[in-house]
């Protein structure tokens, strides 16, 4: 595991820092009171306490993933990211980020690309997807745990925090993050693959959800940047359902319905991807 993200870490039961030792034929993370976390042959440590009763993404939605974003559709995204991110805490800052819900750690990857200087932590609730975010990027480490519940991270030991198309809870984010750190959020605006949701009967998102989000931060973050990013996307049918397989309404649309949906869109599939990309402060800083 990566060793300059272990200080970053507590223990999900006494909240006592946490050593790498041998443990049996593996490796795990041990506390002072004895509280012992294995670290999966995968590369990353279990550290949800009690075990969650939500698997996540299922390996099937992760695979799906992994082959949407590896073709490039999303860089965009990345670079927005990366940058709300250089501008936020300069290129040469040190220190800690965390992506909360990282999925295959995509974009976690891409922020530690541009900010050399910074280690990386990846939660998420899917081992599926902690398989890979766990060998996303060499200065990444990967955890297991419920993004609802307490964060497995020390106080304050964050200068960046991310949350991508994934669950978000304020009170752990402002914990976790050192008092002049950045919150960085991405939602999806309401024209986010519109064209496609009528056609596929896919879920909508709600056209206030990036107020909404600020709202349910209340007076703990300060959202200092707001910036909207649009790209037009040429897919083919087989992207199409990458991309409905890797999002929420991969739980809700029949697969066969879907392929018969699918097949009856134009070959080549044009579709506006466009998220906000919010970035907040610590009140009081
Ligand atoms: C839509 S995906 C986004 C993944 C990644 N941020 C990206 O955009 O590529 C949402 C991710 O959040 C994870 N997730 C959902 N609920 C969670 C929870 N309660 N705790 C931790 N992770 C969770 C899922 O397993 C999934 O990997
Ligand atoms: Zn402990």
């Amino acid at each position: 595991m990566y060793s300059r993200v272990i200080p970053c870490l507590r223990c999900p039961l006494c909240h006592g820092g946490l050593v790498e030792a041998i443990a049996g034929s593996g490796l795990a993370l041990h506390c002072a009171n004895q509280h012992s976390f294995d670290i999966a042959k995968q590369g990353y440590v279990n550290l949800a306490c009690p075990a969650p009763a939500y698997p996540g993404d299922s390996a099937q939605m992760v695979e799906a993933r992994t082959r949407f974003l590896g073709a490039g559709h999303y860089a965009f995204i990345a670079q927005g990211i990366a940058g709300a991110a250089v501008a936020a805490i300069g290129q040469n800052a040190d220190g800690l980020i965390v992506e909360a819900g990282a999925g295959t750690g995509y974009y976690i990857s891409s922020a530690l690309e541009a900010l050399p200087g910074l280690s990386g932590l990846a939660l998420d609730v899917s081992k599926a997807a902690l398989r890979r975010a766990s060998r996303a990027h060499s200065r990444c480490a990967a955890a297991l745990c419920d993004v609802w519940r307490e964060l497995p991270v020390m106080d304050g030991a964050a200068q960046v925090v991310l949350s991508v198309f994934a669950p978000r809870n304020g009170v752990e984010f402002r914990r976790i993050l050192a008092a002049d750190g950045m919150l960085i959020i991405v939602t999806p605006t309401v024209s986010h693959l519109a064209k496609l949701v009528g056609p596929l009967e896919l879920l909508s998102v709600d056209p206030d959800k990036e107020e909404a989000v600020a709202a349910s931060l209340d007076d703990r973050f300060q959202r200092v940047g707001h910036e909207r990013h649009d790209v037009s996307l040429h897919l083919s049918h087989s992207e199409v359902t990458a991309l409905v397989g890797m999002g929420p309404s991969a739980w809700h649309v029949d697969a066969g319905k879907l392929e018969t949906r699918i097949g009856g869109l134009p070959e080549c599939v044009e579709v506006t991807a466009s998220v906000h990309v919010g970035t907040y402060r610590v009140c009081g800083h």
